[in-house]
């Protein structure tokens, strides 16, 4: 079995990028596999300063990812803070990093371009999340195209303490899905929590549908044929197959084609694949006690596997001198 590891973190609201990028491939994967999956409050400090939110989000965060059918019996499911030796690896591969490895990532640089002051958690995220792969021995981390260099950066601090203190950690994978690494927000930039281009999961019908009309189109005239390669087709076919992709790929370069149905069908499919899903989650909400539960045993397992990690790091470097 492969230990199959990745992150989210609770910034804002679930959407479609998160969903079909990362989280759906990680549901995928558990049956067969070792899944650790988590929520990375940590993380989401650096860009967040109100406490009340970052808790209810959290919680939210966690219900999102059972009502979509991660099943905690099977799979390894906690919140972050909960297992704090990641913060004690973190200082441990500080130690390890050079400055200019973190200076080149675009994330960093992204964010500071989108208006962010930066702090040093900010620079230093992509250690923390080192840490947080090779803590638990992930070998494959699905994920979206934007964590890419983090996942080489990851790679890079792995091979480094390996080279200096011995094999300790496993060099993990990436695993980037070719058709939904990169899925764009209805304005055409990508998808993101924070662009207020997003397509929320468990927003109210009426807001789905508001984003979903307001897709960005061209002005092609009716009777003409329409481009595939745009943001509505690229959004539609998240929801179909091979088939059905060609079928709607027929339908946009047949003059005819009216922007606004095709956005009413896209409506319906999202709520189609989705109420099932928005249901249950109204149960977790209900039952607060039973989600914190999840998450504490959760932390539990997962410590286990750190403190396994972390003391043959804490050997190796020397910090352990008794
Ligand atoms: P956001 O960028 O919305 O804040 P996160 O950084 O929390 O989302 O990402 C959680 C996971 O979802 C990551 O694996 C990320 O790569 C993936 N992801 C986020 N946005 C998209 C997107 N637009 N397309 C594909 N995957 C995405
Ligand atoms: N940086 C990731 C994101 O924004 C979240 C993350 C933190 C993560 N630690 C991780 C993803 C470890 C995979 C593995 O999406």
């Amino acid at each position: 079995m492969r230990r199959i590891l990745s992150g989210i973190q609770p910034s804002g609201q679930l959407h479609l990028g998160n969903y079909f990028g990362m989280m759906s491939r990680m549901i995928d994967y558990q049956e067969n596999n070792d899944l650790f999956c988590f929520i990375v409050n940590y993380h989401a400090l650096t860009t967040m300063q109100d406490g009340k939110l970052l808790q209810e989000n959290t919680f939210n965060a966690a219900c999102d990812f059972i009502a979509l059918g991660l099943d905690p019996e099977i799979t390894t499911f906690w919140v972050q803070s909960d297992v704090p030796q990641v913060t004690e690896l973190t200082w441990l591969l500080a130690n390890i990093t050079s400055v200019g490895l973190l200076e080149r990532s675009t994330s960093y640089k992204d964010k500071i371009a989108h208006g962010i002051t930066p702090n040093m958690g900010l620079f230093t995220y992509p250690i923390l999340m080192a840490a947080d792969i090779l803590l638990f021995g992930g070998e494959i981390v699905p994920v979206g195209k934007d964590q890419k260099q983090h996942l080489e950066i990851t790679r890079d601090i792995a091979i480094r303490f390996n080279n200096i203190y011995g094999n300790i950690f496993v060099v993990p994978e990436p695993d980037i899905n070719k058709t939904t690494q990169l899925v764009p927000g209805i304005d055409g930039q990508k998808m993101s929590k924070s662009y207020g281009n997003s397509i929320p999961i468990f927003a109210s019908e009426k807001y789905i549908r508001k984003q979903v009309m307001s897709i960005v189109t061209d002005s092609t005239p009716i009777d003409e044929s329409k481009s595939i390669d745009t943001t509505l087709f690229q959004l539609y076919s998240l929801f179909l197959n091979e088939a059905e992709r060609e079928e709607l790929a027929d339908r946009f370069r047949t003059p005819g084609l009216r922007y606004g149905d095709v956005k009413k069908e896209l409506f319906n499919r999202i709520m189609d694949l989705f109420t099932p899903f928005r249901e249950k989650r109204v149960e977790l909400e209900k039952n607060r006690g039973d989600v914190i539960a999840i998450l504490r045993k959760g932390a539990d397992k997962a410590a286990a596997v750190a403190e396994q990690y972390l003391k043959r790091a804490r050997e190796v470097v020397g910090v352990n001198y008794c």
